[in-house]
């Protein structure tokens, strides 16, 4: 299976991912890191880890459809199974989300529906609320939104800060994301219609 992870910024879900490719928990036979922010924390991981970069900068080009056309054609030849977005702060078109259909997933910091958007702990933290969590879904035309594959719920307490609850929030995410993405390689995960049944995990 093939891996393409979309990411713009610091990478912790990047490398969380390798890691688990590195230790064969997840079993990818090709991984690599499309980008669109040349300057973004990720792409020193990458380098790092010595997984290829592919970086196309939206001001490149006159208009999302080419931005992502120039981003499927150097996606042909690494014959992708799967797209994951770890903190890729674009809305995909419904075009490029239906030529890759429940083949894009999506992690968040928030159990969805609740706290969409790009400040989900902050909000969650502000709202008040007893508990968060993280979900990673399927990725469909909106966002933030699809059919849910995993979520874990993050207790809020009131000594809680945005860096406290970042840094629990952010270790769910670093072993639910590549527990997703390994039960997509094994085949675990049917998805019908807007349902997600997952079996043996
Ligand atoms: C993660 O917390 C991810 O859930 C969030 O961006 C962060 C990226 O962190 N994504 C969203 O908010 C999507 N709406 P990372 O760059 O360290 O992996």
């Amino acid at each position: 299976m093939n891996l393409a992870i979309f990411a713009s910024g610091q990478g912790s879900n990047f490398s969380a991912i390798v890691k688990a490719i590195k230790r064969g928990k997840v079993k990818a036979r090709s991984v690599l890191l499309v980008c669109d922010k040349p300057d973004a924390r990720v792409i020193g991981r990458a380098k790092k880890a010595k997984v290829a970069v592919i970086l196309v900068r939206r001001e490149d080009f006159a208009s999302r459809i080419d931005f992502e056309t120039a981003i499927s054609q150097r996606l042909k030849s690494y014959k992708i199974d799967l797209i994951a977005l770890a903190g890729f702060m674009r809305m995909l078109s419904p075009g490029f989300v239906r030529k890759y259909r429940n083949r894009i997933i999506n992690i968040h910091p928030s159990l969805l529906p609740a706290f969409k958007g790009s400040h989900a702990i902050k909000d969650a933290l502000e709202a008040g609320v007893a508990s968060t969590g993280v979900t990673v879904h399927f990725v469909d035309e909106e966002m933030d939104h699809g059919p849910v594959i995993l979520q874990q719920e993050v207790r809020i307490t009131n000594k809680d800060t945005l860096a406290s609850l970042e840094k629990r929030i952010h270790s769910v995410e670093h072993k639910l994301y590549p527990q997703a993405i390994r039960l997509f390689f094994e085949k675990k995960i049917k998805i019908k219609g807007r349902k997600v049944e997952i079996s043996n995990p």
